[in-house]
């Protein structure tokens, strides 16, 4: 039986988990910053970070509680130590170091972006045994749009990524613009009518380079310049109507879930993928969670929402496959920090 501590800092969660045999929750504590950050648009480096120094003991102690368990009874912590803001995966790399020092836990240090991947693990299946490598995976959050294929544990390959924004960061844009409010994926998506929109965004063409690669920038100067012509943005004195705003959130939507679809169909038929997984913020919303579903005719695991954004049990499930397929203890006391860190390159 293994035991593991999971710490997420990597962003704007200060997110502690204790996950049993890389499969089962015993808790799952996050401390959210959305209130702190709400008011200026997006997330604010210096005040995440200072945040995280605030959050980070307090909740270690609530997810011991929440588990009923000791420190000692832990067999591994594990950390995010990278991609992500500098200040805030410091918090949580010094913090997980300063436990596994004063207790002689072993410590790792887990990719953040691998850890969205084997949140799928948590959802009560074993995409390994239960349905099989090659899986591709589609990691959709605020910093990354990558579309991967998963060979085997820890064996990636990057088959595509985005050009520009990441799809998360495009819908916090388009929220901004819609006077939405922050985090912008939630807030369209509540919105949006259930029925198509009238209003239709284009889906980018690339001349060259590979088909596989996203991009939303100009998805983004599309809703941008349509709202300056409906007279939406700037805001002005007289609020827009509420259904204007919902035609235009759905527009936006459908434009980004058939990107993403559409990459994801590409891939699983090109390489003969077994299977889906989906993870990231983004992988949160339902018609995205519905259409990959429809479209694809394979298994595809999408954690719930609460597993997608960014949460500890992920962490603590990609530590427990680490450990389990490594022939060495992959890392201890000297990790370090990798704030521009890829998978599958
Ligand atoms: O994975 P995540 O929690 O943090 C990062 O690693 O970036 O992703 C956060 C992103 C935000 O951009 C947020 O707007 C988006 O995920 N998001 C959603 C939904 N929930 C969160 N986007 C679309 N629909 C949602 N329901
Ligand atoms: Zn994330």
């Amino acid at each position: 039986m293994s035991r593991i501590l999971g710490i997420e800092s990597s962003c704007d969660e200060t997110a502690v988990s204790i996950v049993q045999n890389g499969d089962t929750i015993m808790s799952n504590v996050i401390a959210s910053q959305i209130d702190l950050h709400a008011p200026h648009g997006g997330i604010v480096p210096e005040l995440a970070s200072r945040q995280h120094v605030i959050n980070i003991g307090p909740t270690v102690l609530k997810a011991l509680a929440d588990a009923d368990i000791k420190l000692h009874d832990l067999d591994a912590i594990s950390v995010t130590n990278g991609p992500g803001l500098a200040g805030s995966l410091m918090v949580g790399v010094n913090f997980a170091k300063a436990l596994a020092a004063s207790t002689n836990i072993p410590l790792i240090g887990i990719n953040h972006l691998e850890g969205h991947i084997y949140a799928a693990w948590l959802d009560k299946i074993d995409p390994a045994k239960d349905i099989g490598f090659p899986l591709v995976c589609l990691i959709a959050s605020g910093g990354h749009t990558d579309l991967l294929l998963m060979e085997d544990h820890g064996e990636y390959k990057l088959l595509g990524k985005t050009r520009d924004d990441a799809a998360g960061e495009a819908f916090d844009k388009a929220a901004r613009v819609l006077g939405l409010g922050f985090p912008g994926g939630p807030a369209i998506q509540k919105v949006a009518p259930s029925t198509p929109s009238q209003e239709t965004f284009p889906q980018p063409h690339f001349k060259n380079g590979n088909p596989l690669d996203f991009s939303f920038s100009g998805l983004k100067t599309s809703i941008l310049n349509r709202a300056k012509t409906l007279g939406i943005y700037p805001p002005g004195s007289t609020p827009p109507s509420e259904s204007v705003i919902a035609e235009l959130a759905g527009g936006f939507q459908e434009a980004i879930v058939a990107s993403l679809v559409s990459r994801v169909s590409q891939a699983v038929q090109i390489f003969n993928a077994k299977g889906v997984i989906l993870g990231g913020g983004v992988a949160a919303n339902s018609l995205l969670r519905e259409r990959t579903k429809a479209s694809i005719d394979m298994p595809v695991v999408v954690p719930p929402p609460i597993l997608c954004t960014d949460n500890g049990a992920m962490i603590a499930a990609c530590a427990h496959h680490k450990i389990e397929h490594s022939t060495t203890f992959p890392q201890h006391l000297s990790i370090d920090i990798y704030p521009t860190s890829r998978l599958g390159l």
